[in-house]
C-alpha cells in the first residue's frame, strides 16, 4: 500500500452530508484512497458542503481560498466540491475558483470515481436516472457501533425559507429489501445502533409501508439494539409511527421534530401547512404513547415579517413543550427560494431575539439534563474517556454521558445511574451486569 493516495474529507452540516461522505470515501477506497487527517499530504481534498444558510455556504470560499497556496505548491492535488453547494452553484464554483478540479452533485457521487479517472475539470450536478446505492460499494469499512442509514432523499415541502427541495431534488424513498441489507451489513460489522436519515424522514414510503412499519422490520434483526430517525415534519407523523414509539423497544425515546416558529401567522407564511395548536396536539399524543420521550426541535427567528406578537407565541410554545434540547437559528435568506423575495427584519431586532429563545432553550436543556441525575440510563459505549477508566457514550436521549467504568469496550451497552449533570454531558457509574 505504500502508493496508496490520500483523500482529506471536510463535511459540512447535517448528518445527511456525513453519511454521504463515508459513502464517498468507500468509492474512492475502492480505488486505492485512503483516508487521512491533514490536508498536507493529500492527493485529494473533498469538501462536501452545505447550502442550507449563507454562512454555511461561504465557509466552502474561505476554504477554498486557504487551499491555493497548498494547490499552487502541487498542482496534482485533487479538488472536489460536494454537496448542496455543488448542486446549487455548479460550474459557477469552478468560475469563481478555478483551482476546483471537480463538481459533484449528491444524488451524483457515485460517479465520482469516473469523473477522478477521467481528469481534468467536470461538473456533474444531475439527479440521474440509475439509482446512486446501486452503484456504491458495500459498506465494508464501516467501524464503530453506530451508524447512519439514508432511507429517504429530498423534500416535497417546499417551506418558504428552505433550499432543499432544490439542492435535493423531490422525495425518494429507498426500498425496504436494501435498507435491510444494509443494516444486517452494518450489524455484521459490529453496529448496535442505527440513526436512519432522511430530508423528511418520516415522509418515507415504499410498497405501501411507512416509517413505523419499517421501524418493526429492523427491530427484528437480531443484534440491533437502537433505532432512531430524523428529520422529520410534523404533518408525516402517522399514527403507525407514534405507536411503534409505544411497541418497539428498540426505537429510542427521543424526537426530532421542528416546528420553527409558534405563530400561526408566521408558520403560514413560511408554508408549514399546520398551526400551533396542531402542533401541541401531536405531541400529547406522541407523549401519551411514550411518556418519556425527549423532544427536541429547530426554530428560525427573524423570518420576513416576524412581529414582537409573534416571537412572544414562539417563547410561549416552547414554555408550553418543553424541549430537551433544540437548534435555533436567524432567518437568512436564500437565493430562489420564495421568502427570499421579502424584506427582512433588521438585524438587531433578529439577534435581540435569538439570544432570548437561546436563553429559554439553554434553561430547557439543562433542566432536562439535570432531571436525570439518580435516574437509570442505558449507554452505549463510543469510545474511551480521557481519564482512565472512564468511557463515553450515549444515553437513550442521546445524550452524551462519560461514565465510571474499568471494564468497558467500545461498542458495550450498559446500565448506568446518573451521578451528576455538567455542561452539556452527563456522569453516570456503571451498574454492574
Ligand atoms: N434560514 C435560517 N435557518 C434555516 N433553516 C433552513 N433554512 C433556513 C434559512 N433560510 C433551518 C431550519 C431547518 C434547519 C435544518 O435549518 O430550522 O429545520
Ligand atoms: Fe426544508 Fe425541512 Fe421544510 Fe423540507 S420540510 S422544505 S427540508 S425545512
Amino acid at each position: 500500500m505504500a502508493d496508496a493516495k490520500k483523500l482529506f474529507i471536510k463535511t459540512y452540516g447535517c448528518q445527511m452530508n456525513v453519511y454521504d461522505s463515508e459513502r464517498m470515501a468507500e468509492a474512492m477506497g475502492a480505488e486505492g484512497y485512503v483516508p487521512t487527517d491533514s490536508v498536507d499530504d493529500a492527493d485529494m481534498v473533498l469538501l462536501n458542503t452545505c447550502h442550507i444558510r449563507e454562512k454555511a455556504s461561504e465557509k466552502l470560499y474561505s476554504d477554498l481560498g486557504r487551499l491555493k497556496p497548498l494547490k499552487a505548491a502541487r498542482p496534482n492535488l485533487k479538488i472536489t466540491v460536494a454537496g448542496c453547494v455543488a448542486q446549487a452553484e455548479g460550474a459557477e464554483i469552478q468560475r469563481r475558483m478555478p483551482l476546483v478540479d471537480i463538481v459533484v452533485g449528491p444524488q451524483a457521487y457515485h460517479r465520482l470515481p469516473a469523473m477522478v479517472r477521467a481528469g481534468g475539470q467536470s461538473v456533474d450536478t444531475d439527479f440521474p436516472p440509475e439509482d446512486k446505492f446501486d452503484h456504491l460499494p458495500q459498506r465494508k469499512a464501516y467501524r464503530g457501533p453506530t451508524a447512519f442509514l439514508t432511507v429517504q432523499e429530498g423534500c416535497d415541502k417546499f417551506c418558504a425559507f428552505c433550499v432543499v427541495p432544490y439542492t435535493r431534488g423531490a422525495e425518494v424513498s429507498r426500498p425496504p429489501s436494501r435498507l435491510l441489507d444494509e443494516t444486517r451489513n452494518l450489524i455484521d460489522r459490529g453496529v448496535r445502533e442505527v440513526t436512519l436519515l432522511g430530508q423528511n424522514v418520516n415522509a418515507w414510503t415504499a410498497d405501501g409501508w411507512g416509517l413505523g412499519r419499517l421501524i418493526r422490520e429492523l427491530a427484528a434483526l437480531p443484534g440491533l439494539d437502537r433505532i432512531r430517525y430524523t428529520t422529520s415534519h410534523p404533518n408525516d407523523m402517522a399514527d403507525d409511527l407514534i405507536s411503534a414509539h409505544a411497541e418497539v423497544p428498540q426505537l429510542m425515546p427521543y424526537l426530532h421534530l421542528p416546528v420553527q416558529s409558534g405563530s400561526d401567522r408566521i408558520l403560514k407564511a413560511m408554508n408549514r401547512k399546520h398551526t400551533a395548536a396542531h402542533y401541541i396536539d401531536l405531541i400529547g399524543r406522541i407523549r401519551a404513547a411514550r411518556p418519556d420521550i425527549l423532544l427536541t426541535s429547530d426554530f428560525i427567528v427573524g423570518f420576513p415579517g416576524e412581529s414582537d406578537a409573534d416571537f412572544q407565541a414562539t417563547m410561549d410554545l416552547i414554555e408550553t413543550i418543553g424541549f430537551g434540547m433544540a437548534y435555533s437559528f436567524k432567518y437568512s435568506s436564500r437565493p430562489g427560494t420564495p421568502a427570499a423575495e421579502k424584506p427582512n427584519v433588521p438585524d438587531d431586532i433578529a439577534t435581540d431575539r435569538l439570544a432570548r429563545l437561546q436563553a429559554l432553550l439553554t434553561a430547557q436543556q439543562r433542566a432536562a439534563q439535570t432531571a436525570m441525575v439518580g435516574q437509570e440510563i442505558t449507554v452505549l459505549y463510543e469510545k474511551p474517556g480521557r481519564l482512565p477508566g472512564q468511557m463515553v457514550g450515549k444515553s437513550q436521549h442521546l445524550m452524551a454521558v462519560h461514565v465510571e467504568d474499568t471494564s468497558g469496550k467500545v461498542g458495550d451497552l450498559v446500565r448506568a445511574t446518573v451521578t451528576a449533570a455538567v455542561t452539556n454531558s452527563l456522569s453516570a457509574r456503571r451498574i454492574p451486569d
